[in-house]
């Protein structure tokens, strides 16, 4: 695993946006995987600025995102539709039939589209390059601690910390969805290659583990280490810990 430790959460944001652009100008028909959250914001922003500055071509990458809330309509404002809309799809022409993001919607058969997502994803030829950000307690996509290494697409219930860090997101902890679709570790494992992103002094501890941790479920991004072609970038607060401590 390669490990950037960036000053910054600016710098970190631009390295991670130009890695994504360097990949879609060799490969125009990439295929992306997409988180959402606060950390990937600013390569968000980065990569809209390379698109309208630099005449970076989307036109023709696709795009997988991680997971979505389960009870939200694709047009709820905390949605992650809403979220990749506002921030990423609605400023760089992907076409639409290229943008897939799993549906939560109020009332979906949960199993079947967690299945259709996974075909989905092989159909297109799996994922070229996946983006990832890590909870505080480890997870990646919405795989919590405990999930199966070999995990697919499906629905997950989303542990109490990561309900409480949406909160904020949210009027109230309470109205955070308690359930999710997510991409599996497996699924996640698949990619060709993958950029885990991490921002904060809140993740500290939980990359600590990720990457020089033993490997193990109750870790999720420990699963990372079994991949061979992982680059992890940090800003300083994120990084593990040295001589200071
Ligand atoms: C979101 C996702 C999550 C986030 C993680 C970190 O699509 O898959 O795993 O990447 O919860 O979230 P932030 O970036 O808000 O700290």
């Amino acid at each position: 695993m390669r490990v950037l430790v960036t000053p910054d959460y600016r710098t970190l944001s631009c390295q991670a946006a130009e890695i994504i652009a360097d990949a879609v100008r060799f490969e125009p028909r990439l295929t992306l995987g997409l988180p959402t959250g606060s950390t990937p914001l600013g390569m968000y922003e980065e990569l809209v600025r390379k698109h309208s500055g630099e005449n970076l071509d989307f036109s023709r990458v696709k795009t997988f995102n991680l997971d979505e809330y389960i009870g939200l309509a694709p047009n709820h404002p905390r949605s992650y539709h809403t979220y990749m809309h506002l921030h990423f799809f609605d400023h760089v022409h992907i076409p639409m039939k290229h943008i897939h993001i799993p549906d939560g919607a109020p009332g979906i058969d949960t199993d079947l589209e967690s299945i259709r997502y996974e075909q989905a994803i092989q159909q297109a030829g799996g994922i070229d390059l996946l983006v990832v950000g890590i909870g505080s307690n480890g997870h990646i996509a919405f795989n919590e601690p405990g999930s199966s290494f070999a995990s697919r697409t499906r629905m997950v219930d989303l542990a109490r910390e990561t309900r409480a860090n949406a909160g904020r997101y949210f009027v109230s902890e309470d109205e955070v969805p308690r359930r999710a679709i997510t991409v599996g570790i497996g699924t996640i494992l698949e990619s060709r290659r993958i950029l885990l992103l991490a921002s904060g002094s809140g993740k500290s501890d939980a990359v600590a583990r990720a990457l020089q941790g033993p490997v193990s479920e109750d870790m999720p991004a420990s699963a990372l280490q079994g991949h061979s072609d992982v680059t992890a970038i940090l800003d300083a607060a994120a990084a593990p810990c040295r001589d200071e401590c």
